[in-house]
């Protein structure tokens, strides 16, 4: 399973890819808006701290001006990843951008029909957004599983689903016990999944033992 990074901080990306836990890297526009940074170099940044794909959503929301924007993201770095919202305009441009080359993210899906559109529009990446299912009392992993299932269904869909809007650890691990291929997580999430207070009791434990052996290794 992929973990792609959900943030635009520099520093905790740098972090996290030097422990090899980086595969990718997603931003949306509140991302951006919060940095209070220029959002094409901001993107240059990024991609210039990973290979993986590094989303970059476009802000037009009709087909054309989508496809325009795209093509512009698409050119700062070959490992821009073009993240387009799920409407038909943004299918449309998903599959135009798709043909052209470019890597396509389709994001704010929330339900496995919206994932079945945007796999047959040729989308890289199908985003469904679990944190905020769960926030209206729905089902966010609920979803996952309908969309691995209609996805293994049809084996000729390639589109990978990326885990959207993860909130805990808890997302994490029912994400690979369903078999998504990517989940984007903000770091403090990333870093809370090495966190069992057995581990940490178990570790002062040994080393209160070691202490009191009295012996080096080197
Ligand atoms: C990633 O692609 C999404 O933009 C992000 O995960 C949304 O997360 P949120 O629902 O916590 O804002």
């Amino acid at each position: 399973m992929k973990f792609f990074v959900d943030t635009s901080d520099l520093d905790a990306i740098r972090d996290l890819a030097a422990l090899g836990m980086v595969d990718g890297v997603t931003t949306n526009p509140s991302i951006i808006a919060k940095s209070g940074k220029d959002f094409k170099t901001l993107i240059a940044d990024i991609c210039a701290l990973t290979p993986g794909p590094v989303s970059a959503e476009v802000a037009a929301t009709d087909a054309a001006g989508m496809i325009r924007e795209g093509e512009i993201l698409g050119a700062i770095a070959t490992n821009v990843c073009v993240k387009i919202p799920l409407t038909w305009d943004g299918l449309a441009a998903t599959k135009a951008l798709s043909e052209k080359g470019f890597k396509t993210n389709v994001t704010l899906c929330f339900s496995a029909n919206q994932a079945l559109l945007a796999a047959k529009a040729g989308a890289s990446y199908i985003s469904p957004f679990v944190g905020r299912l769960d926030d209206i009392s729905s089902d966010g992993m609920g979803l996952i599983a309908d969309i691995r299932q209609v996805y293994d269904n049809y084996p000729n869909l390639e589109t990978e689903i990326l885990v959207a809007s993860v909130r805990s650890a808890e997302h994490i691990r029912q994400s690979a016990l369903i078999g998504a291929d990517v989940a984007t997580l903000p770091p403090e999430v990333l870093r809370s999944l090495i966190k069992h207070p057995l581990t940490d009791s178990g570790l002062a434990s040994f080393m209160a033992d070691w202490e009191k052996s009295g012996q080096t290794i080197g």
